[in-house]
């Protein structure tokens, strides 16, 4: 069996952080609860998977795969620093990216925002086996623990977390919270406000 793969654990207690004390778009102030992930710990560490990703992954040409929508934030940071390390290590790894449109791929590295019960994942990946690639490798910011989950683990992982709904960051609730930096435990007044 694969080891476990180590991630930041928020656990199901963790209270997250006032809204008053962080910088939040007027136009949220009633529909958040809490901060749940600041941005500024998303981005340090999106700076750490870069790393582990880069290590993971040889030196061959690579297709960085984003799962649009809401993984295009993550998408564009996490290569931000791909880039940057490419730009400043001995090892560099070519590299183009593609959103969902299926061709021929050498290696795949697969850009998720959310796991939440796998089963989009697991589809995707199945789908991808008739263009067979060299090598598939998945990374999600978050995985959230949930009975619901059909036990898929990706191979990096940004977060672990409770079994909430989260917007924010380009995560969204139909198609609002996208333009909101942190990621945040959406409140029963945001839920009623932007329901389909
Ligand atoms: N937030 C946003 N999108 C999602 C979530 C979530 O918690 N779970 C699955 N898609
Ligand atoms: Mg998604």
């Amino acid at each position: 069996m694969a080891a476990a793969v180590e991630c930041v654990v928020i656990t199901d207690d963790e209270q997250g952080y006032g809204l008053d004390l962080f910088c939040i778009p007027k136009h949220y102030s009633n529909d958040l609860e809490r901060v749940f992930i600041p941005h500024g710990l998303i981005m340090d560490r999106t700076e750490r998977l870069a790393r582990d990703i880069m290590k993971a992954m040889g030196n061959h040409h690579i297709v960085a795969l984003c799962v649009l929508k809401g993984g295009y934030k993550f998408f564009a940071d996490l290569l931000d620093y791909i880039k940057a390390l490419n730009r400043n290590s001995d090892q560099s790894i070519p590299m183009t990216v593609d959103f969902i449109r299926l061709k021929s791929y050498c290696n795949v590295l697969i850009v998720e925002d959310i796991i939440d019960t796998g089963k989009t994942m697991q589809t995707l990946l199945n789908m991808l086996q008739d263009y067979k690639p060299n090598m598939v490798k998945v990374v999600s910011l978050l995985v959230k623990r949930t009975p619901r989950s059909v036990g898929y683990r990706p191979d990096f992982v940004g977060f672990e977390v409770p079994d909430k709904f989260v917007v924010g960051y380009a995560l969204d609730y139909n198609e609002y919270f996208r333009d909101l930096n942190h990621i945040c435990v959406i409140s029963e007044k945001g839920r009623e406000k932007y329901k389909a």
